[in-house]
C-alpha cells in the first residue's frame, strides 16, 4: 500500500484533493519553482508536516525558517555554526539514529552556508551502507547552493556545493536520499541539478526566461506556460510521477497536521523522543577518526580561507613589515576607529556594494585596512557586521541625539546582526518623523534587491515583537518600534526605484 500525502486541494473541476504518492516521490525527487511570495516555503512546509510520521526529513534552511517544525514534529535543529567536519559527522549519525533535522544555516554569509551544506550533504551521501533509509533531503532556496553562473563566492566553495546537490539529485535515491528542492528562479539552478526531478510544482513565474526553462522541463509549449505568471499566491502546477500524469492546478493546504491512517510499505520511523534523539546525534564528539570520509575523501585539509589568510596578514604586517613607526603608535583609538570608519563609507560608496556578500565586504575591508596601514590588530568579522549594519542604516552622523541613537542600537542588539541594519534603518525613520522606508529600501539595506525577503524580515521581527505594523486607508505601512516607544509616518510600501549611479547615495554618512 503507498502512502498518500496531503498537499492540498486539486483546482481543476472536480478535483478532490491532491495527493502525492511519498514511494514515488522517494525515487523521483521534486523540483518547485515560483518567485517570492508565490508559497514555496510553505508548500514545502505543509509536505513536511504531512510527511513527517511517515518518514525521515532533512532540511537545509538558509534562513531558519523551519526550525519552527522541532517543537511539533521532533526535528532536531543543527545550527550549521560549526566546522565541517562535525557537520559531517552530525549527518552521519542522523542516518545512523534515523533522526529528522533542520540544518539552520542561518547568519552564515553565502560561502560558509554553501560550505556547511556541502559538508552535511556529504555527510549524508557518505552514510554507511547501513544505515541507507529512505530519507527528504529539502532544499529550500536551492539556487544558493548550486548556482547555474559562479557568484562572488569563491570557486571552490562553489564546487563542493554544486558537487554535493548534483549527488543529492543524481545519486542519491540508491542511497535512500530524495531530493526536494525549491527556487525563485529557475534560470539561476545549475540545470543539471533541476534536470534530475521528475516532478514539478511550478508557481507564479515572471521572468520569461524562468517561464521558458519550466516550459522546457515540463515538456509543455510555451504559450501554456504563460499561465505560470497569473497563479495566485499558494498555487502551483503539478505534474510528474509522484503528483499526476498531466499539468493540474493546485491550491496548497493550511500548513496543519492530521495523523493520516494509510499504512506505509515504508518503514515505520522509530518512536526516540526527541530530547533522546538530541543527545543520539549532537551528544559531545569525540575526537574519533574521522573514518567514513577519509574512505571517499583523502583529500588535504581544506586551505584556510581567503578571509582567514587576509586577517593573518593584517595582522603579521608590522612583525613582518618595518616595525611601527612613533605616529602609528601614538594613534588613539578613536582615530583607528575613525579610519575603519571611512574605509567601511567607502566601501559602500559603491552602488553595487549593497548586494555584495558580506565575505567579500570583509575581504575588501581587510585589504584596505592594509593599504591605509590602520594600527593594530584586524577588525573580526563580527565587529565589521556590525559596522556595517550602522552604515547601510544610512545614519547621518549628528542627525539623531546620541543617547536616543544608543538606545536604538541597543535593542537591535537582540536580532541577528544581518538584520540590525533594517531595524536602525527603521528606528531612523522613525526618529526622524519620516515614512516608513519601501520594501527596496530595506531590502538593499541587508544586502539584497527581494522585496520579498524585506517583508519577510519586518515579519520576522515583527513575531519577535521587534516592531509592530499597520497599514493606514492607503495600505500605506506604518512601523511602530515598541522598545523606542516611536513609529515612522506612513510609507508606501512599493515606492522605490534603484538608485542610479551616482545620484541619491542611500550609504552616504556624512
Ligand atoms: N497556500 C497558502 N495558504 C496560506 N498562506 C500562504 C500560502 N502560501 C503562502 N502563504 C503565505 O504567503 C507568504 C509567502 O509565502 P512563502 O514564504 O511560502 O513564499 P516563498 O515562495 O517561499 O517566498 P521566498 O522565495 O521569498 O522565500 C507567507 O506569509 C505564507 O504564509
Ligand atoms: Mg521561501
Amino acid at each position: 500500500m503507498t502512502v498518500a500525502i496531503d498537499i492540498g486541494e486539486n483546482a481543476s473541476p472536480g478535483g478532490g484533493r491532491m495527493l502525492v504518492d511519498l514511494e514515488e516521490l522517494l525515487a523521483t525527487r521534486l523540483l518547485v519553482q515560483g518567485n517570492s511570495g508565490s508559497g514555496k516555503s510553505h508548500l514545502l512546509r505543509r509536505l513536511l508536516e504531512q510527511s513527517a510520521p511517515w518518514v525521515q526529513q532533512c532540511v537545509i534552511d538558509p534562513e531558519g525558517d523551519f526550525v519552527t517544525l522541532a517543537e511539533r514534529y521532533g526535528h532536531v535543529v543543527v545550527e550549521a555554526d560549526r566546522s565541517e567536519q562535525d557537520l559531517v559527522r552530525v549527518a552521519a549519525r542522523v542516518r545512523q539514529h534515523r533522526v529528522s533535522v533542520v540544518v539552520s544555516l542561518e547568519g552564515l554569509d553565502a560561502e560558509q552556508q554553501m560550505r556547511a551544506a556541502a559538508a552535511f550533504l556529504g555527510g549524508l551521501f557518505d552514510a554507511e551502507r547501513d544505515h541507507w533509509y529512505p530519507m527528504l533531503v529539502v532544499v529550500d532556496e536551492a539556487q544558493l547552493f548550486a548556482p547555474m553562473a559562479a557568484g562572488e563566492v569563491s570557486d571552490e566553495a562553489r564546487k563542493v556545493s554544486l558537487g554535493a546537490m548534483t549527488n543529492l539529485m543524481c545519486r542519491g535515491r540508491k542511497r535512500g536520499l530524495a531530493g526536494v528542492i525549491a527556487t525563485q528562479r529557475l534560470a539561476k539552478l545549475a540545470k543539471n541539478v533541476a534536470a534530475e526531478a521528475s516532478n514539478f510544482l511550478m508557481g507564479r513565474t515572471f521572468l520569461d526566461i524562468d517561464m521558458a526553462r519550466a516550459a522546457d522541463l515540463l515538456g509543455m509549449d510555451r504559450r501554456q506556460a504563460e499561465s505560470f505568471r497569473d497563479l495566485q499566491r499558494g498555487h502551483f502546477v503539478a505534474l510528474g510521477p509522484a503528483l499526476s500524469r498531466r499539468p493540474v492546478p493546485v491550491r496548497i493546504g493550511e500548513v496543519e497536521t492530521q495523523a493520516r491512517s494509510t499504512s506505509p510499505k515504508l518503514l515505520p520511523m522509530p518512536e526516540t523522543p526527541a530530547e533522546d534523539a538530541r543527545d543520539l546525534i549532537l551528544a559531545p564528539l569525540a575526537p574519533e577518526p574521522a573514518r567514513l570520509r577519509a574512505e571517499r575523501r583523502p583529500a588535504p585539509p581544506p586551505p584556510p580561507s581567503t578571509n582567514d589568510i587576509l586577517a593573518e596578514l593584517v595582522r603579521s604586517r608590522p612583525a613582518a613589515a618595518a616595525p611601527p613607526s612613533p605616529e602609528e603608535v601614538a594613534l588613539a583609538a578613536e582615530e583607528r576607529d575613525a579610519m575603519i570608519d571611512e574605509i567601511v563609507r567607502d566601501l559602500l560608496s559603491d552602488p553595487d556594494a549593497a548586494f555584495r556578500s558580506v565575505a567579500v565586504l570583509y575581504q575588501d575591508l581587510l585589504v584596505r585596512m592594509r593599504i591605509k596601514r590602520v594600527p593594530g590588530d584586524a577588525l573580526t568579522l563580527a565587529a565589521f557586521k556590525k559596522r556595517l549594519s550602522v552604515a547601510r542604516a544610512g545614519v547621518e552622523a549628528g542627525a539623531i541625539p546620541e543617547d536616543a541613537w544608543a538606545r536604538a542600537e541597543a535593542a537591535a542588539t537582540d536580532l541577528p546582526e544581518d538584520i540590525q541594519g533594517v531595524y536602525l534603518l527603521l528606528a531612523r525613520a522613525a526618529f526622524e518623523g519620516a515614512p516608513c522606508p519601501p520594501d527596496g529600501e530595506i531590502a538593499r539595506a541587508c544586502g539584497s534587491r527581494s522585496p520579498g525577503r524585506a517583508r519577510r524580515l519586518v515579519q520576522y521581527m515583527e513575531s519577535r515583537g521587534h516592531v509592530v505594523t499597520r497599514a493606514d486607508m492607503r495600505g500605506h505601512r506604518i512601523v511602530a518600534l515598541p522598545d523606542l516607544g516611536i513609529e515612522t509616518k506612513a510609507g508606501d510600501p512599493a515606492a522605490w526605484e534603484e538608485p542610479q549611479e551616482g545620484g541619491g547615495d542611500l550609504f552616504a554618512t556624512g
